[in-house]
């Protein structure tokens, strides 16, 4: 990070302070999702009193991918560093800089990288401006490719806003002899940065105009990098996690490398360090049932559930030395994890003794439903009922009918309507309240209402009602409901 940072200040850039996780003017995303997001007045032309150059590293967190927290590589919270140019240099410094710092600072040889370029659609030539200059860089020919706007153009197409053409920059992780040309489709060619154009604006109306500045805004993921940069595959063997897992180690007893708990400890490494800076946000945010307090809430649960799958003793304070160490470790970059220490380890004691209590009885009951079920799958009432009666969370039944191969009634077809088209960047971007209303209205775009069964239509008045009186509902809740 500090290579990073100080680079860029060389070439002129500020230093600015991560914005808070939580954004605090845009009420349309929950969580800020990219370095350039709190930067979006600026990129549209108003002047940033730091001036036209900078850099910083970001606090990101994203929901899209919860369900493969636990791999190799996936992370709820993640830290963006980045370096921006509003309406000052463009392509040319920016691709020398990328490429300056990745060889000189970094020491990458060249050998090992490759990037992909913007090749043009209806709307935008293809980028041969940035193919040239990366040539003139060092990067072969036959190491550039040329990809279409699913992979080169930022954010996407249909999103409105600022927007532009990018050139992606990959290493190759492997020891295996680097094949001369870039194949975009060989998983040893990882993406490590990601430099946008940013000259254009997506109006509403479908329309693109030239923004009126040119922007630079690039985007690297730190704990990719990082891995990488140490040679590992596993980006929670990498120096970044290295004190949490052990950490770890020490509570449950259990070994990382132990494939029993290599998930388990991934989980809970990513999910306490989400909920520690979340919570570290000077917005204060607590445990709840809506937006983001029902994320961190779920961050919470899920945490204390696989604490409990490797033996941690759930009374103890494992949790709190967790937290401390996390504080210690990024309050350096964000200084409000120092301020809101106590408010932190306070939130997340609260919520551990609420939620054992609930688990522990909920987790019996289930045990003793699927016990003597004989099929492979837990009727939809009897799921409700733990909810209804022990306030065992949805999403925790789902899951753990997963675990066990069990289906809850059919769940799986809803989901994938739900997810289907523009279903995975609802839920990542909007509240819960606008989540339950977009997912009616695709629902209602797959199916129509007439043909679906009674208990279905009933669900569906049910919650249009509750919506209609400002009842925010958490959308694991409906996907449930709408179950046949
Ligand atoms: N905004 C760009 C990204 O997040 C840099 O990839």
């Amino acid at each position: 990070k500090d290579t990073y940072l100080k680079f860029f200040e060389s070439k002129g850039h500020k230093i600015i302070p991560s914005a808070p996780v939580i954004p605090e003017n845009d009420p349309t995303v929950l969580f800020n999702t990219a370095g350039m997001q709190p930067l979006v007045p600026y990129l549209k032309g108003e002047p940033h009193p730091e001036g036209t150059r900078l850099t910083d590293v970001q606090k990101c967190f994203r929901t899209n991918d919860l369900d493969e927290v636990g791999d190799k590589t996936h992370h709820t919270f993640f830290e963006m560093l980045g370096n921006w140019s509003l309406g000052d240099y463009f392509k040319k410094e920016s691709i020398e800089w990328s490429f300056e710092l990745l060889t000189k600072q970094l020491n990458i040889p060249v050998e090992r990288l490759a990037v992909t370029v913007f090749k043009g659609n209806d709307i935008v030539p293809a980028d041969i401006e940035s193919a040239k200059l990366w040539m003139a860089q060092g990067i072969p020919e036959e190491r550039i490719a040329f990809l279409g706007e699913d992979d080169n153009w930022w954010p996407n197409m249909e999103l409105t806003g600022p927007c532009g053409p990018d050139t992606e920059i990959f290493y190759w992780r492997s020891d295996e002899e680097i094949p001369a040309n870039f194949d975009t489709e060989n998983e040893n060619w990882v993406e490590i940065w990601n430099n946008v154009f940013m000259q254009y604006m997506h109006n509403p109306d479908g329309t693109f105009t030239p923004l009126k500045n040119k922007n630079v805004d690039t985007g690297m993921g730190v704990e990719r990098v990082t891995a990488i940069l140490e040679g590992q595959t596993d980006n929670y063997k990498s120096s970044i996690w290295k004190d949490i897992i052990a950490k770890i180690e020490e509570v449950s007893g259990k070994k990382y490398d132990d494939e029993k708990y290599t998930k388990f400890m991934r989980i809970i490494a990513d999910h306490i360090r989400a909920v520690v800076i979340i919570l570290g946000d000077d917005a204060k945010i607590m445990p709840s049932n809506k937006d983001q307090g029902y994320i961190l809430r779920r961050l919470i649960r899920r945490t204390i559930r696989y604490a409990k799958q490797i033996d941690i003793a759930i009374d103890s304070d494992w949790e709190q030395e967790l937290a401390k160490l996390v504080i210690d470790e990024y309050k350096t970059y964000y200084k409000e994890l120092e301020r809101n220490k106590e408010f932190i380890l306070d939130a997340l004691k609260n919520e551990k003794t609420k939620f054992n209590r609930t688990l522990e009885k909920g987790l019996r009951e289930f045990e003793k439903i699927t016990k003597n079920i004989q099929t492979n799958s837990i009727d939809k009432d009897t799921a409700f009922k733990l909810y209804d009666t022990y306030g065992f969370p949805i999403e925790l039944t789902c899951e753990l009918a997963e675990e066990k191969n069990l289906i809850i009634n059919g769940i799986i077809p809803v989901f994938s309507i739900v997810f289907t088209g523009t279903g995975n960047k609802i839920m990542i971007d909007l509240s819960f309240q606008q989540a339950v209303m977009q997912i009616l209205v695709h629902i209602q775009e797959e199916i129509t209402f007439s043909t679906i069964d009674n208990d279905s239509q009933i669900a569906i008045l049910y919650l249009i009602n509750l919506i209609d009186n400002g009842m925010i509902i958490p959308y694991f809740l409906v996907r449930f409901i709408f179950s046949q």
